[in-house]
């Protein structure tokens, strides 16, 4: 369990300074709470694992993981670049002032409009990641008289260690460009010799939440083994490796690495490769997303209605679920809570935290011990920064919660919460509703 920021004063749980009852309280339940101390000091890591002492090494903040404008405007004054994968995303960033060449656009079925405005506002590096998107991108290109940066983004063929559903590097994935010789090569040719793209080097991104490193080792291998390929083809060494994101966070018991733990050994590999071929050291760029902010964030909920079924399981429901953590859902994932309204009471009660939502999936952790839960506690749930507020959905047409960013005590919305106004803003009644009523 992550309680870092956190102190029980008074019975009650403080987070990054604030008392998360009276946050709940005053800012109603369900709602995000981010605590932005613990999101620079990942950052501050992140620079120290891989930036700071090579300076050519770039960060693309994941904002997948969790994205609004006032997120973007941290990461601006961070100096990090951001990984967008939509015209939302992408949208977002640049609202919020975002400087354009500090994006980078993956994604495996980007859209023709979203390529436009990717050109249109001339962000840094266009992820190429099939063999269409290519010959769109030109086109587009083409039309408006611009050149883009791109990489071309691999599937270098691992198995990593995660969740079938967070693997992507494996070769039977919707992600990336196989690496056989006569698909890979001849489309390397085709950006090379293109006079819309300038074609910079190759990315992978192998899956989510790894705790082990051999998986990045074995997929630079296989990126390398490609760059040697280009060189030998066409003598072009390559001046940027991407390797994703993925690094693994605690969520309940799992240990996190430090970054250098993955990140060393995959310069180091790269840096012998290219002292042993003579070629200049690529710029390296990697993409964390949840390894940012997930342990920032946590939800407060109130507890609502409670049942014991003797024998079998005692349920605790919150005023949320499935809709603001699809999580637990989706793949099964895991979670831990404080009950912040009395922090340090004995846990002597297993109990399942269940959701409102009209699915019986809809639980956020099954079986945890607590303090027994009464109708009006506030529940704490740990380290739902990452593809929680992201992932959310009006499921049931329950709005999605805003979001607090709280820093030293100080509590302020990042994004409000959604309104039922804001919910049924865009429901149209057909015209032909009121022909077939009027008539
Ligand atoms: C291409 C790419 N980069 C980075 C990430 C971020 O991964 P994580 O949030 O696990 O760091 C993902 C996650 O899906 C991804 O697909």
């Amino acid at each position: 369990m992550n309680t870092e920021l956190m102190e029980i004063k008074n019975g009650t749980l403080f987070y990054d300074g604030c008392d998360l009852t009276q946050l709940a309280a005053e800012f109603g339940t369900p709602v995000y709470v981010y605590s932005q101390n613990v999101i620079k000091s990942r950052i501050k890591e992140l620079k120290e694992a891989f930036t700071d002492d090579h300076p050519k090494n770039r960060i693309a903040y994941a904002c997948k993981a969790f994205c609004c404008t006032a997120m973007f405007k941290l990461l601006q004054y961070e100096g990090l670049c951001a990984d967008v994968v939509s015209g939302g995303e992408l949208y977002t960033a640049i609202k919020a002032g975002f400087p354009a060449e500090r994006l980078e656009f993956n994604g495996n079925n980007k859209s023709r409009g979203e390529l436009e405005l990717a050109v249109e506002y001339g962000i840094g590096r266009i992820i190429i990641d099939s063999l269409q998107e290519l010959s769109m991108l030109e086109e587009i290109c083409a039309a408006k008289e611009k050149k883009m940066k791109v990489l071309y983004r691999i599937t270098p063929g691992v198995k990593a260690d995660t969740h079938d559903y967070i693997i992507t590097g494996k070769k039977d994935s919707k992600f990336g460009i196989p690496l056989d010789d006569d698909i890979i090569l001849p489309y390397v040719k085709a950006a090379l010799d293109s006079r819309y793209v300038e074609f910079l080097g190759l990315h992978f991104h192998i899956g989510s939440q790894l705790f082990e490193n051999d998986g990045y080792i074995a997929a630079t291998g296989e990126a390398l083994k490609l760059a040697e390929k280009i060189y030998t083809e066409y003598g072009f060494w390559i001046k940027e490796l991407n390797l994703g994101g993925g690094f693994g966070v605690t969520y309940t018991t799992e240990e996190r690495k430090p970054f250098s733990f993955f990140l060393d050994p995959v310069r180091e590999t790269i840096e012998a490769f290219a002292m042993e071929y003579g070629l200049e050291m690529p710029a390296l760029v990697i993409e964390p997303g949840r390894s940012v902010v997930a342990e920032a964030g946590i939800t407060l909920y109130k507890i609502g209605s409670t049942k014991d079924i003797p024998g079998l399981r005692n349920y605790a429901a919150v005023d949320g679920g499935m809709t603001e953590n699809i999580r637990p859902a989706l793949y099964g994932a895991k979670y831990t809570a404080i009950v912040a309204s009395k922090a340090d009471a004995p846990a002597d009660k297993t109990v399942t935290i269940c959701g409102k939502c009209c699915e019986s999936g809809d639980i956020i952790i099954k079986d945890i011990e607590l303090p027994e839960l009464k109708t009006g506690d506030t529940l704490a749930v740990l380290s739902t920064g990452a593809y929680g507020y992201t992932m959310a959905s009006n499921y049931n047409r329950n709005p999605i919660p805003g979001v607090l960013f709280i820093d030293n005590g100080i509590a302020e919305w990042a994004v409000k919460p959604q309104t039922y106004e804001n919910m049924t803003a865009n429901d149209v009644i057909p015209k032909s509703f009121l022909e077939v009523k009027n008539g």
